[in-house]
């Protein structure tokens, strides 16, 4: 049997269709541009939509493509044999020129010629759609499938259910489809088809015909013209041309699965649970490589594509965790697929820093809570396991508990960092459930709590000049920089109001804080008073105030250069000012009040005094 690599296929496919008048055009990026419907590239036909719709290509009316794509469907799915998050799409397109009668003679010659695919014609089925109460059933293309020479019993008359193509975003072009299927065993019952879930067949291709445009409300136009759109996944093409039965087992994988080996010293295909979690690694960071190494590089964060990038890092993370791999480790495994996928998507060499270090930063982000988070997780459930027991025994009428609260379920995200569907998914593995619409309420109600203090959350310059609140707002920075030493790099301001009498600080802390820390936290900031230190003012571009580590929100509404305030080297902020001119000036700290603000906030009330 032939063995394709993932280099050859993708020359053989473009090739193919250059030579029948295609043009190659490279892959966009994996961030679509200007569509609110969906948040990653889904498709290969994603960013030819406007093409699609009729405008001109520059590239001409036959084009051919690798195109690189996300779903994030069914991240709690990867693990298993056949789920990615990433995969690359090989495509060609018809922009208003050929339809049917070429599409299906190339999709056939393509597959089973002999310096192509080279696939058996009796090992191929098709489905065709079968129509419905609004369109017909597509003989034509049974008929051109018939001809080229799949066997008549091979070809299948499928419902709108399997037969019909829209983009994930619900609205724009669409259309009856076709798709092609190895024959990998007999049926499992005279009733089986493509469909089945026996494994029977396995899809390989689909070849679109688009002459819809779906609206927004629902109903569909008609295309100006008729187009082409297909799909060829290269993971799937190449495990089932190589006999594999997992798409980890194809070359993309190998020199990962090496590494992740070589790092944890376990095996590939140990046992079921070891290869589960190489799985989740190979998938998720190899995802997370393409994201953030994209021309559109995106980093973790709360929000859309950002949030999906950290929930599948935070899950990379905990499945490492399964089987020994070292904190730190993403970057490594990262490098074999830059390695791997440079030549075809230069931009990950060109962006190679930055994925190393963003994938690191948040590995350790959610290393430092997560063995905490799992306790608290294991106390939560313990708790409903006792629970249920004690009430089972006192009333054979009581209904257990089988959902881990909303509130609880916030509280691990606000706290420990784990996403939701993170904390869905180990709910699964002891047989519980999470009442996510809680979890949302909870989400919220935090959410109108910290706008509510967010007007002068960064709030940084002082309305009020005046001696005492300006030596109140130098404390601040000392403050805020003292409680980083203390508690942790990962503290951050969440808030700020200063007052003549006062100043109030708001931070990110999953705990109150002991009568030590607090204690420490004030003897920090008397030593840098005592020191004298002068408060220096430097007005830098926002890159070079980033590059020189100062703390702030970098926004573009600070303008082209910001003001930064450094304290030796204790505490560097962008910030608005005024400050004392010196530290000498406080006098003495004294911290008030520490108390909670909201879910995973505290606040520290100070007070400066003269001694
Ligand atoms: N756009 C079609 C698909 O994604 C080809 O399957």
């Amino acid at each position: 049997m032939k063995e394709y690599t993932s280099e050859a296929l993708r020359e053989m496919y473009l090739g193919f269709f250059k030579a029948r008048g295609h043009k190659v055009i490279p892959s966009a990026s994996l961030i679509p541009e200007n569509d609110p419907t969906v948040l990653f590239t889904t498709a290969g036909m994603h960013p030819l939509v406007p093409y699609l719709l009729g405008e001109k290509h520059p590239a001409g009316n036959r084009l051919t493509d690798v195109q690189k794509c996300v779903r994030t469907g069914d991240i709690d799915d990867v693990g298993d044999e056949r789920h990615c998050t990433f995969f690359e799409m090989l495509g060609n397109w018809s922009l208003g020129d050929y339809f049917k009668a070429e599409m299906i003679p190339w999709s056939y010659e393509f597959l089973t010629g002999e310096d192509y695919l080279n696939i058996p014609a009796d090992k191929l089925a098709v489905t065709v759609f079968g129509g419905d109460e609004t369109l017909p059933r597509d003989d034509e293309a049974a008929a051109l499938w018939e001809k080229a020479g799949i066997k008549k019993e091979n070809i299948y008359f499928m419902p709108r259910e399997n037969n019909w193509w829209g983009p994930a975003g619900l609205t724009g072009p669409c259309g009856t489809d076709t798709e092609m299927f190895v024959i990998r065993k007999p049926k499992c019952s005279p009733a089986c088809n493509p469909d089945c879930s026996c494994g029977a067949f396995l899809e390989i291709w689909n070849d679109v015909f688009m002459r819809f445009n779906k609206q927004a409300d629902g109903s569909y136009t008609e295309l100006a013209q008729k187009n082409v759109d297909t799909g060829m996944g290269l993971e799937r093409a190449l495990c089932v041309l190589n006999g594999k039965s997992s798409v980890y087992e194809t070359d993309l994988f190998a020199g990962a699965i090496e590494k992740i080996a070589e790092l944890t010293g376990k095996v590939y295909g140990e046992s079921e649970e070891i290869t589960r979690s190489f799985r989740v690694l190979l998938d998720h960071v190899r995802t997370a490589t393409f994201m953030i190494g994209d021309e559109k590089g995106i980093v973790p964060s709360n929000t859309d594509q950002g949030y999906i990038l950290r929930r599948i890092i935070r899950r990379a993370v905990r499945y490492g965790r399964k089987i020994g791999l070292p904190e730190g480790s993403l970057q490594n495994i990262s490098e074999t697929f830059v390695e791997k996928y440079k030549g075809v998507y230069p931009e990950l060499e060109i962006n190679r820093e930055r994925i190393f270090e963003e994938l690191t930063k948040e590995e350790a982000k959610f290393s430092k809570t997560l063995q905490q988070g799992l306790k608290e997780f294991e106390k939560c459930v313990n708790g409903i396991e006792r629970k249920n027991a004690f009430m089972s025994a006192k009333d054979p009428a009581y209904v257990p508990e089988t959902v881990i609260g909303g509130k609880q379920a916030f509280h691990l995200y606000d706290t420990y960092g784990f996403p939701v569907e993170i904390t869905a998914e180990m709910a699964k593995e002891r047989g519980l459930g999470v009442d996510v619409a809680g979890y949302e309420a909870a989400f919220k109600e935090h959410q109108e709590k910290s706008k509510a203090g967010s007007e002068n959350k960064f709030a940084c310059g002082l309305a009020d000049h005046k001696e005492e609140t300006t030596k109140l707002h130098t404390a601040t920075h000392l403050l805020h920089a003292a409680l980083k030493k203390v508690l942790g790099e990962e503290v951050n301001q969440k808030g700020s109001n200063i007052t003549e009498e006062r100043l109030r600080f708001d931070f990110n802390f999953p705990r109150p804080m002991t009568a030590e820390e607090i204690k420490a936290v004030e003897e920090l900031v008397n030593q840098k008073i005592k020191e004298d230190i002068p408060v220096v003012m430097e007005e830098l571009s926002l890159e070079e105030a980033k590059a020189a580590g100062f703390t702030g929100l970098f926004e573009s509404k600070y303008g082209d250069r910001v003001k930064t305030y450094s304290i030796g080297d204790f505490s560097r902020e962008i910030c608005g000012g005024p400050h004392a001119e010196r530290t000498g000036a406080l006098g003495g700290f004294k911290i008030a009040k520490e108390q909670s603000s909201a879910a995973g906030i505290r606040r520290i009330k100070a007070v400066l005094v003269n001694n």
